[in-house]
């Protein structure tokens, strides 16, 4: 075997003995047929003496006689399929040096999402393909054959063979087109070096609007023909966000052009490809008339998601996918800095919280991974584009920023980026130059928390004028791991004035009272209050004890406390209720506290843990179930009430997205007035689809009311949703729609949306819409339906991470230890490791609920609390 093709299998990494330099590819698709041939000739520099050449190819046809290093044809070619790679070996060892191989090739144009694939279009009443890339994480070896692998940096000089009439995009600019009968040639510049998973091309019928930056960078966004006037939004802040960015990282965009295109099938949310990013349809194009106010943000923070890669990732790329939080957590972090400053009555960063809580939420499992996580094979990198890399990645990344302070912060940033330009860098190496500019211990601060899995829970506890910490590791299921962090802890008492920070190193630590500078306790020390972890900076959770809780509801009462440290404390609240360190009963209590807030970031949270409460009683406490519901509904309603189902002149942006929560959160609660109130206004719309009763920011409660009321002998509200998605032309009204269909009562309707999933007309990459609404009491009906049809569903959805959500969905919402151990026989012969991580994830957070309700329902004074609540708010 030591000197066989056989040596270099099950390897995660390629040799290094041979890297490649520059890649000349010729690609013809033929968008009928859906398949497509090429050619490559490689330049290879062969840095130690090889008889092999070892490179990526997967479901390609390697014309083997094709093949050449120079002038030397090869004795030997194995494609070990599993292993997705290509052994090309000769009789005698290549000389160290540079050389060039070429070979030709083909393909399918699948139907996966990935590699090189076909998208479906109409246009002019014509049903049409489209051939697109998508090649992140490993599927440019679906392409062509390369080094396919971030670290294998080479410049890349494209020539694509297309039908004469259509558009072909790719990363870099065209230099050269010539026409020839029905097949035109177009040649594009050579690009910098970049990584293969950067490669893209887009081949189909579009137009384009224009714009261009300050430094004269052409940006363009493409879009179905005759639809550019919903790309103008998205241009705007793109142009405004590469402005930004220049000046941030302190280097201009490196590429001539950018072009933005959006792509009818589109497995992710975006892709930042080099020059050409591609986006699903909803999260590039916005209408004035047809989107929402939250429709609105995902396209400003995709935008500025994907254009931050462009520095952070594209410009300087992660060394290997152990350091893929790198990329996104960078770019999820970088968004909200640019959309805080194109919109600052978004209020960014506060909503920046929903990414800490679902990161926290996430890790606070004990099969969570830690950010940094080892990579062994092709299929496993898929798995880690989760909450880790992007919402923990991004938290850590903010709570670094915190500590170190923003300019130093920015500063070291920008050197990094120009140290790694144009090639590739580890996380050690970021925290080197950002130790190097700030003098501070960073690589020993930040390891604890990329190298390490979950976070710390503070428990704070008042002991004289001793204020005690001690760090536990925080777990949903209420064990306590043996993980320990360096915290960087902040705290304030009586005021944001009085503050103090200091790095919390080990088990416990304690401030005295006096120590907060400018403390001054006027008011008594009784009506004192201390945060911790003051603006939720850090990546922890915090524990009170009974009398720093009870100062802080009262700070909340008296209005003392900033909008992040109020979701703070209810995230934190909610989290420990779960892990049964705290009661049910404290956590009711805390949220009355909540009573009259108006503000949507803070409701936002306040909704989602009065949603679990609600979803939670219903198998805990069911006899209760009905006067838990009323008291969370009385919660909303003030807020809600002052709203009203009407947009009303000059209201804020937060008030338009609150309105549609609120009322969203009211029906799901079954709050009669709301439920009926949606059903009158869906009618009117149905008569007349442009009434101003029923604008695309409430409509989702409407559908959700109607859905509510629908069953199998009154199917008239489920028919219409389906028709209204049938017409609809706009994606993010067929989204609307979809992802109400499933969330009736009636187990046979939402057995029908679940069908309803399998038919064409529901594109694979939105089966995740109708996942996503199955209502409480569908549940049941939705694991029978996944068991029978599960050939099918890993058949078509195999290959993408959408896999996971059908196990995240369906299996999560079940709350007894029967059910874990049931869904956990019928996947012990069917797992793959595609979506291994979800199915122990989701049976987890089964066994957590089945825990949380037995605790519940030993919680003696929980009945007797939920009316005298009620009583306080009715
Ligand atoms: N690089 C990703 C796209 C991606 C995701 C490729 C998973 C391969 C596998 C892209 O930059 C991204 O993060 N997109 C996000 C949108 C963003 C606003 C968080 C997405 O697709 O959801
Ligand atoms: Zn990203």
């Amino acid at each position: 075997m030591a000197d066989s093709p056989a040596q270099f299998r099950g390897q995660a990494r390629l040799p290094r003995f041979a890297a490649p330099l520059r890649y000349d590819l010729r690609i013809r698709p033929d968008l009928a047929a859906c398949n497509f041939s090429g050619a490559a000739a490689v330049a290879v520099a062969v840095s130690a003496p090889t008889r092999f050449l070892v490179l990526n190819a997967a479901e390609l046809d390697v014309d083997r006689a094709s093949i050449r290093f120079q002038d030397l044809a090869p004795t030997d070619v194995t494609q070990f399929e599993e292993d997705e790679i290509l052994v090309i070996g000769f009789d005698r060892e290549l000389p160290v040096g540079e050389g060039v191989l070429t070979m030709d090739f083909t393909g399918t144009l699948n139907d996966q999402m990935r590699g090189f694939y076909r998208s479906k279009y109409v246009c002019n009443g014509e049903s049409r393909n489209m051939a697109v890339t998508q090649f992140e994480a490993a599927d440019a070896r679906r392409c062509f054959p390369c080094w396919d692998d971030p670290a294998f940096k080479a410049k890349f000089k494209l020539t694509l063979e297309v039908p004469s009439d259509l558009v072909a995009l790719s990363n870099m600019p065209v230099v050269k087109e010539t026409v020839s009968g029905p097949i035109k040639t177009v040649y594009y510049e050579e690009s910098p070096l970049m990584s293969t998973y950067l490669v893209a091309i887009v081949v189909g019928l579009f137009d384009y609007i224009e714009s261009s930056t300050s430094e004269g960078t052409k940006v363009r966004v493409y879009t179905q023909v005759g639809k550019t006037n919903q790309g103008k939004f998205a241009l705007d802040v793109a142009v405004k966000s590469l402005d930004l960015y220049k000046d941030y990282f302190a280097t201009p965009y490196p590429l001539p052009k950018l072009d933005m295109i959006a792509i009818p099938d589109f497995a992710a949310g975006a892709m930042e490809n080099y020059g050409l990013v591609t986006y699903r349809e909803t999260a590039l194009l916005y209408d004035e008339l047809l989107s929402s106010a939250s429709n609105k943000q995902q396209v400003a923070i995709t935008v500025a998601h994907e254009l931050a890669h462009q520095w952070f990732g594209n410009l300087v790329t992660m060394e290997w996918w152990t350091h893929l939080w790198l990329n996104e957590g960078f770019a999820s972090w970088v968004s909200y800095l640019a959309v805080d400053s194109l919109f600052p009555e978004w209020n960014n960063w506060t909503q920046f919280l929903d990414e800490t809580t679902s990161g926290l939420r996430l890790d606070a499992l004990a099969e969570s991974h830690p950010i940094e996580v080892e990579i062994n094979h092709a299929s496993e990198i898929d798995a880690i584009f989760d909450s880790i890399s992007y919402d923990k990645g991004a938290s850590v990344i903010r709570m670094l920023q915190s500590y170190l302070g923003a300019e130093r912060f920015q500063k070291a940033l920008a050197s990094y980026i120009k140290k790694y330009a144009y090639s590739n860098a580890k996380t050690e190496d970021l925290w080197a130059v950002l130790e190097k500019e700030s003098g501070e211990p960073v690589k020993d601060l930040m390891t604890t928390w990329t190298k390490q899995q979950g976070y710390p829970v503070i428990y704070a506890k008042l002991n004289g004028h001793d204020l005690e910490l001690e760090q536990a590791q925080f777990l949903s299921d209420g064990s306590s791991g043996t993980g320990m962090w360096i915290v960087p802890i902040t705290s304030c008492c009586g005021s944001y004035d009085a503050q103090k920070k200091f790095l919390l190193k080990d088990k416990t630590d304690k401030i005295h009272i006096k120590e907060f500078t400018a403390f001054q306790s006027s008011d008594g020390d009784k009506n004192i209050w201390i945060k911790l972890n003051i603006d939720q900076t850090g990546f922890y959770r915090v524990k009170y004890d009974d009398e720093l809780a009870a100062g802080l509801v009262n700070a909340i009462k008296a209005k003392k406390l900033s909008l992040m440290d109020k979701i703070g404390i209810v995230e934190d609240s909610y989290a420990l209720s779960v892990a049964r360190k705290q009661t049910l009963t404290s956590l009711l209590r805390l949220l009355n506290a909540y009573h009259d807030e108006s503000d949507y970031t803070v409701l936002s949270h306040v909704t989602s843990v009065c949603l679990s409460i609600s979803k939670i009683s219903v198998d805990a406490t069911p006899d209760l179930n009905k006067d838990i519901k009323q008291l969370l509904i009385n919660l909303l309603q003030p807020a809600a009430i002052k709203l009203g189902w009407d947009p009303k002149d000059g209201e804020s942006h937060l008030d338009v997205m609150l309105r549609s929560l609120l009322l969203i959160a009211l029906v799901r609660l079954g709050h009669n007035e709301t439920i009926n109130e949606g059903v009158r206004r869906f009618h009117i719309f149905l008569e007349d689809h442009k009434t101003s009763l029923l604008p695309p920011d409430t409509r989702k409660a409407a559908y959700l009311a109607v859905m509510r009321t629908v069953s199998t002998s009154n199917r008239s509200g489920y028919d219409a949703l389906l028709k209204i998605y049938r017409e609809a032309a706009e994606p993010q009204e067929k989204s609307r729609v979809l992802g109400s269909l499933s969330s009736s009562p009636d187990k046979d309707i939402v057995l029908e949306a679940l069908n309803f999933m399998f038919t064409d007309e529901v594109r694979n990459q939105d089966s995740y819409y109708i996942l996503g609404g199955i209502s409480l009491e569908g549940r049941e009906v939705a694991w029978t339906w996944l068991k029978t049809n599960w050939d099918h569903v890993l058949k078509t959805w195999k290959s993408s991470s959408l896999i996971s959500d059908f196990i995240n969905y369906i299996v999560s919402p079940f709350t007894s230890e029967e059910k874990a151990a049931e869904v956990s026989e019928f996947f012990a012969c069917r797992i793959k490791p595609s979506f291994q991580r979800a199915l122990n994830q989701s049976l987890e957070r089964v066994r957590i609920s089945a825990r949380w309700i037995e605790s519940i329902r030993s919680e003696p004074s929980l009945g007797q609390a939920v009316q005298e609540l009620l009583q306080g708010t009715a």
